[in-house]
């Protein structure tokens, strides 16, 4: 099937990533190799077009056993239109990720940033029809790959002032909170094995917004359990700000909460925007590794951590440096450097921090 394909990918500049020979990064034990001797993982999001880069594959074998497509698994890219499916983007990663013996996230099957603009004019019957066929395609599709799937992104919004603190998307509008046990229930029956996850942002750091998301992130997740959904998961996107403050304790207590209710952690999308601190590259990266080493010795000391995923490995990759919200932009307008490698695919004190971190959790059964 993939093979039919291949020339599109190799016109988008995607030809098979064997093609890029594999270069060895010479140096330290790679991260996930510490983070395995724990019982962790440790991987990064990528694209079908970075896999053409062969500093950054070589990077990625060295570092990665964990991979996550950045947004080739989404709803709009995998149907463009109505009933017209393509998931060509994905399997090439996939196929990447079986290749060099890595596992695969699944991101994400219900995110309201994601849905195809044809669905923007359904009514409700039909965009029921349309999430829940969605679903059940991609779940089936990838039956049998995915480690854990990110059923649902991003689902909580304190600004729409809902007393469930949901987040006012259409599929809410039309179908009300049940759409919600609904997406993990087609997903768990597409697919036995995977892992179900709720994903989502800024329960991180100790300001009143992360108090108050921390807060409507438990409610949901409590209310499904004691729904009896099968979710297995909560995905902590990891999108630190340098500049915002981070408490230890009260990080440990949310984790040991969300823990409480019998579900485990994964770190989804970790990366620390550096936009408020000052311009020099070395100030700055060791003020990005120091938070990084604060949040992670905080969160590995969790037993229900299982995973740890960047969101990209190296800065010239990052979301944050295209700008995709307005308000990462740095005033100055140097490049963001959010990621564990350097545009010229350098390690920085932040992979250090990251490997300090694996090598000094306790360990916990194998992810
Ligand atoms: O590569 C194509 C290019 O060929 C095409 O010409 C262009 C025009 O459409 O699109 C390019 O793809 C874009 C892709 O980023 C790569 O830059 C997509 O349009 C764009 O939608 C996509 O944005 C992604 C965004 O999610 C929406 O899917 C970002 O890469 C990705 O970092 C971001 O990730 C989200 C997580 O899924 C959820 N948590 C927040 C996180 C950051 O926003």
């Amino acid at each position: 099937m993939l093979r039919r394909h291949l020339p599109a990918l190799l016109l988008a500049g995607c030809g098979s990533p064997q093609a890029a020979a594999p270069m060895r990064v010479e140096g330290a034990t790679g991260l996930n190799t510490r983070a395995a001797a724990k019982g962790l993982a440790f991987g990064s999001a990528i694209s079908a077009r970075q896999l053409q880069q062969p500093d950054l594959v070589a990077a990625l074998r060295a570092d990665c056993g964990l991979l996550v497509a950045e947004y080739e698994q989404k709803w709009r890219i995998i149907e463009p239109e109505r009933g017209r499916r393509s998931f060509v983007g994905p399997d090439f990663i996939a196929r990447f990720a079986r290749e060099s013996g890595m596992a695969l996230r699944g991101h994400t099957l219900l995110w309201h940033e994601s849905e195809p603009g044809w669905a923007e004019s359904l009514d409700a019957r039909a965009l029921a029809d349309a999430a829940d066929r969605h679903v059940i395609a991609t779940a089936t599709h990838f039956r049998g790959r995915i480690a854990t799937w990110d059923v649902l992104n991003e689902a909580i919004h304190l600004a729409d002032g809902r007393p469930d603190w949901l987040r006012r998307t259409r599929l809410l509008r039309l179908l009300g909170p049940d759409y919600i046990p609904r997406a993990f229930t087609l997903a768990r029956a597409a697919d036995p094995a995977a892992r179900l996850a709720y994903n989502d942002y800024g329960c991180e750091h100790a300001t009143l917004y992360g108090r108050r998301k921390r807060l409507g992130v438990l409610a949901l997740l409590r209310a499904l359990k004691q729904a009896g959904v099968p979710v297995q998961v909560l995905g902590v996107q990891g999108h630190l700000s340098a500049h915002l403050a981070f408490e230890a304790a009260e990080w440990r207590d949310f984790l040991g909460e969300v823990a409480s209710l019998g579900l485990t952690i994964e770190i989804t999308e970790f990366d620390v925007n550096d936009r408020a601190l000052p311009a020099a590259t070395g100030p700055r990266d060791e003020a990005v590794a120091e938070l990084t080493r604060r949040f992670l010795q905080a969160t590995l000391a969790e037993p229900a951590v299982r995973s740890v995923t960047c969101w990209g490995l190296s800065d010239r990759h990052s979301w944050i440096r295209r700008g995709v919200l307005a308000d990462h932009r740095r005033r100055d307008n140097a490049e963001a450097r959010p990621l564990p490698y350097d545009a010229q695919m350098q390690r920085k004190p932040m992979w250090h921090a990251i490997a300090a971190a694996f090598d000094a959790a306790p360990a916990r059964p194998p992810f």
